[in-house]
């Protein structure tokens, strides 16, 4: 009989058939327990120094868990991965994991908020030295990456500018300079199924699962992936000693679920997006829109050797703060909120919300203002988010 090597759509609905799932429910069930039996002390000192396979404790694993990381392991061509409390807990245990004092970390000026919160503020209480570059320009990249650096960090699609690194180039050049630089991506905005980072030469992907990749807006969630040995320091020490991160069983199930659907949530937000950059690009009140569709993109060339589709993300900059707040407090069918990747449609102020951890100083140098309103297209009906827009604009404008 022939065998059929499955792609990642089909993969993310069926998971792997391990004999976890002792009764065969269609759907993992959600193991609520926070500790596994040994049949003896033999197992359980054979699991504890990893000479046998099998459940010890939740905080280092339980099938529930396991399956959705199976799966985000494939959507992102990984050999591991492993699951978070969120992504912030994700991103905290992968850099901290490999951080110590005296090591250097280059990462992108553009990242969400408490990203740039921990990179700014505490990685360097702890004698880390961090240097924030655009990462897009790699003139910046070859001057601040050196033997002495070892790591390097930037999202696929940053938070909130929407400009896109190329990650195959700023990998080649890290990893020339050194070659155990560690490359690190925050793959939320686009997923595994737009873009794989490390099939380009990362090292590690983070996720916050909070977004696209539950897609559901009731979970806080988070996931990084990367090689076997990479995943155990990142697992081993950096979630099972520094964060303690833990994804519970709930949380584990509901993103199982979510993930069933990502590949048509992704197609109708990126269509649903596509439409609502190309309605906004025309109003002559929005005075400049970032959408990784849009052929007036600055990062064009980029995203299209790197990107496979657009995503659901855009931001747009309007005159005046001002205008960008009386626009926001008039939306009727937009929820006033942050995060993103829902079926809701959520408009946020990056400025003031998600990126209020930067100085005015350190968003001008970030490329953004707070002139800029986030959108995060949800799966409604493009022409009632056009209308919506449009009406608020409207109403703030008189
Ligand atoms: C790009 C990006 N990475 C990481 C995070 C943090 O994820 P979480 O809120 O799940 O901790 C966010 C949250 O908005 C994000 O937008």
């Amino acid at each position: 009989m022939s065998k059929r090597e499955f792609s990642p759509d089909t993969k993310i609905i069926h998971g792997e058939k391990h004999g976890m799932n002792p009764y065969g429910s269609l759907q993992m069930p959600i193991f609520q327990t926070s500790t596994f039996e040994f049949e003896n002390t033999a197992q359980g000192a054979a699991r504890f120094a990893g000479k046998e396979g099998g459940y010890i404790y939740s905080r280092l694993g339980s099938p529930t868990t396991t399956q959705v990381e199976e799966k985000v392991a494939y959507l992102e061509g990984a050999e591991a991965c492993c699951a978070f409390a969120s992504g912030m807990g994700a991103i905290s245990s992968s850099t901290t994991a490999f951080l110590k004092a005296g090591d250097r970390l280059v990462a992108d000026k553009a990242l969400y908020g408490c990203t740039f919160s921990l990179f700014c503020h505490k990685l360097p209480s702890y004698g880390i030295d961090v240097e924030f570059i655009d990462t897009r320009d790699l003139e910046a990249v070859k001057k601040a990456v050196s033997k002495k650096t070892d790591m390097v960090y930037f999202e696929t699609i940053a938070n909130p500018t929407m400009k896109v690194p190329d990650i195959e180039e700023v990998a080649r050049i890290a990893h020339e300079a050194n070659k155990d630089c560690l490359v690190v991506v925050d793959n939320t905005f686009a997923t595994g199924l737009i873009c794989k980072p490390l099939e380009l030469g990362a090292d590690i992907v983070v996720h916050s699962a909070t977004k696209y990749l539950n897609g559901h807006g009731d979970v806080i969630a988070g996931f990084a992936a990367s090689s076997a040995e990479l995943m155990g320091t990142i697992k081993g020490i950096g979630l099972k000693d520094l964060t303690g991160s833990v994804l519970g069983a709930q949380e584990a199930f509901l993103v199982n679920r979510g993930l069933k659907t990502l590949t048509i949530r992704m197609q109708k937000h990126s269509e649903n997006a596509m439409k609502i950059a190309e309605a906004l690009e025309k109003d002559p009140r929005i005075t400049k829109v970032y959408y990784t569709g849009l052929a007036s993109h600055e990062d064009a060339a980029t995203i299209k050797k790197q990107l496979k589709g657009y995503g659901g993300m855009i931001s747009f900059d309007v005159e005046t703060p001002e205008l960008a707040e009386k626009m926001m407090n008039n939306v009727k069918l937009c929820t006033l909120a942050v995060s993103l990747g829902d079926a809701e449609t959520l408009i946020q102020h990056p400025g003031s919300m998600t990126h209020s951890t930067y100085t005015d100083e350190e968003m001008e140098q970030a490329g953004f203002s707070k002139c800029l309103v986030r959108l995060s297209v949800g799966l409604e009906d493009a022409d009632d988010i056009i209308w919506d827009i449009t009406q608020a604009l409207d109403e703030a404008s008189k």
